[in-house]
């Protein structure tokens, strides 16, 4: 008889839930919207479950993958990022864990996008005045104006998947794009926007021609209108070139006083304190925020100060939340799907059961011959 796998879901995914009972999986899903307690997750591991289906607010460590150690055989990340998860607790485990890459890097980059325009148009301030009743008149500059973003420069910090998928819609708008990754440089792919932009300028769609190359992390920063952040969260200790507080005071006083700075990647990533500041004195003109050191975002957040509410946009993770991106059973379109396939794959050993050609495990350095 096949055997009949539990699993333990620590948030609800929807559908693909149903997807894994068809197969006469027995799952248990987390019922409430918020995370459960670490303590949960340890004891449903304990209680001698096959996989177990975790966000990015779960904090997945040696306590968890201990109490897993005999019978534990997936970690199913719905995320593409997997910060939360530490991978060298997993690889002593010898336990894999995957995650939901590619199916959300455009939606990403869309609202990584979005954000940056509606910072720039100051569509949330305008807003504002129209709901409170205080459009008294059109007038050509008050109360206030905002910045086009079409022509201008926009620096792209992390040229990973969705770093270049943001670089693809900045095309349409005619940006010149510096470019900055601290690991890996796409040359094949900048050339490639190189020749779309001398053809958009050839064809006449657009007045200047666009330009983009990579430069180093300071020029970018000292030369861009826009910065928008893609790199993954690495703490010392974790990588040649950690991210973690990459902006800080020093660096973010190397923009420039009109510039606005857009983080979808991670949190820590930003020094909130420091950027808090930097928008109180004008070091810059702007920010747009999807993600926080501390999620929900706390009460007493320096970010919620009011004298900076009209600069400052602070969105609730929300880059990846549209309906397909976030819930279709496909694999191919949903985060859903990606991540209860990547279970599939390891619990029912398709791939012949090596897990090196499992295409969703990240952890793969722990199963090498
Ligand atoms: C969202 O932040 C993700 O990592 O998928």
């Amino acid at each position: 008889m096949k055997k009949k796998f539990r699993v333990f879901a620590t948030c609800d995914i929807g559908e693909a839930i149903d997807l894994l009972r068809n197969r006469g999986y027995e799952v248990e899903v987390y019922p409430q919207p918020e995370a459960p307690p670490k303590s949960l997750i340890v004891e449903k591991v304990k209680s001698g479950i096959d996989g177990l289906i975790t966000t990015l607010r779960d904090q997945i460590d040696a306590e968890v993958f201990r109490a897993g150690k005999s019978h534990l055989k997936v970690v199913a990340q719905i995320a593409v990022g997997f910060d939360n998860i530490n991978r060298a607790d997993a690889n002593r485990y010898k336990i894999p864990f995957t995650h939901t890459a590619d199916v959300l890097t455009e939606a990403t980059a869309e609202f990584a996008f979005f954000m940056l325009g509606s910072l720039a148009r100051r569509m949330w301030p305008a807003e504002h005045l129209t709901r409170e009743n205080q459009w008294g008149y059109w007038h050509p500059y008050l109360p206030f104006l905002g910045d086009e973003v079409t022509g201008k420069i926009v620096a792209v910090i992390g040229t990973g998947r969705i770093g270049l998928a943001f670089i693809k819609k900045c095309v349409g708008f005619d940006l010149n794009i510096l470019c900055y990754d601290p690991a890996y440089e796409n040359h094949d792919y900048v050339k490639t926007i190189q020749e779309i932009a001398n053809l958009r300028h050839a064809r006449g769609l657009s007045r200047e021609r666009a330009w983009i190359k990579y430069v180093s992390f300071e020029e970018a920063l000292r030369h861009a209108d826009f910065v928008s952040v893609h790199v993954p969260l690495l703490r010392a200790g974790e990588s040649k070139t950690p991210t973690y507080h990459l902006f800080n005071e020093q660096t973010l006083r190397l923009m420039k006083p009109t510039a606005m700075l857009v983080n979808t990647s991670r949190g820590p990533v930003v020094d909130e304190t420091a950027l808090a500041r930097a928008l109180r004195e004008n070091w810059i003109a702007g920010a747009a925020l999807d993600v926080y050191a501390t999620e929900p975002l706390p009460t007493d957040s320096p970010l919620r100060d009011p004298a900076i509410a009209d600069r400052c946009r602070l969105m609730p993770h929300f880059a990846s939340a549209a309906r397909i991106t976030r819930l279709s059973t496909d694999p191919n379109k949903g985060m859903a799907g990606r991540c209860v396939q990547g279970l599939i794959d390891v619990l029912e050993e398709n791939y012949g059961g090596d897990i090196m050609k499992m295409p969703y495990v990240v952890n793969k350095e722990a199963f090498g011959k």
